[in-house]
């Protein structure tokens, strides 16, 4: 039996790295082998490319070249091949990403990045993404607590992140069937217990 293909998306201080952890100790309680991955990243050229990607300043354009070109090399050398093993694989972030950061947030064209995913993917998505909602200003105060340098994009100001949230839950609204929206301002024992119930249909 082929594997399942999980991705987690949400504003930065939305919490997707705590639940990914949780979720991945649940999987594998469950079962399942697991592989964690993310994006940018998740191969050797994948990680290079992710050090540009948050830290160098580039044109938006290249920007969305470079995640789509590390997305081309993660799907190739890990997460198909994972997915035909049987394997499930959760991955922090993936395509929606690109959607929410260069579309909504920088504002490159939908039709362009389309054309990209077409092109980097075909029709291939994954099979479940979980989207963490979370109102920006909540999310700011989130991350302000973290004592750590910020990247390019968690540097930007209040309205790039409100165009990122919007333009992934016009994702979410697009895609009913693959994406699921979760309530972060929920507590952590309830949002569990939903991830819980959502991963069991699947
Ligand atoms: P993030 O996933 O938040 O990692 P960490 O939890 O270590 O900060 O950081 C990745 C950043 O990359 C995030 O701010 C969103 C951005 N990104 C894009 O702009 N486009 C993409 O296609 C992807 C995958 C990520």
């Amino acid at each position: 039996m082929p594997g399942k293909f999980i991705t987690l998306e949400g504003v930065d201080g939305a919490g997707k790295s705590t639940h990914l952890n949780w979720l991945v100790e649940h999987l594998r309680t469950k079962g399942r082998t697991v592989v964690q991955t993310r994006e940018p990243g998740g191969t050797p050229l994948g990680e290079k490319l992710r050090e540009l990607l948050l830290h160098e300043p580039m044109h938006l354009e290249t920007e969305a070249l470079l995640m789509f070109a590390a997305r081309r090399e993660h799907l190739e050398l890990v997460i198909k091949p994972a997915i035909a093993r049987g394997d499930w694989v959760v991955c922090d972030r993936f395509t929606d990403a690109s959607f929410a950061y260069q579309g909504g947030g920088r504002g490159l064209p939908v039709e362009k990045l389309g054309q990209l995913e077409t092109w980097v993917q075909g029709d291939f998505q994954p099979d479940l993404t979980l989207l963490f909602d979370l109102p920006v200003d909540i999310a700011a105060q989130r991350m302000a607590g973290a004592a750590r340098q910020l990247d390019r994009f968690e540097q930007e100001k209040a309205d790039f992140h409100e165009r990122v949230r919007a333009a992934y839950l016009a994702r979410a609204t697009e895609m009913p069937a693959r994406v699921q929206v979760i309530d972060s301002r929920q507590t952590l024992k309830i949002i569990q217990k939903q991830l819980e119930l959502i991963i069991a249909s699947e």
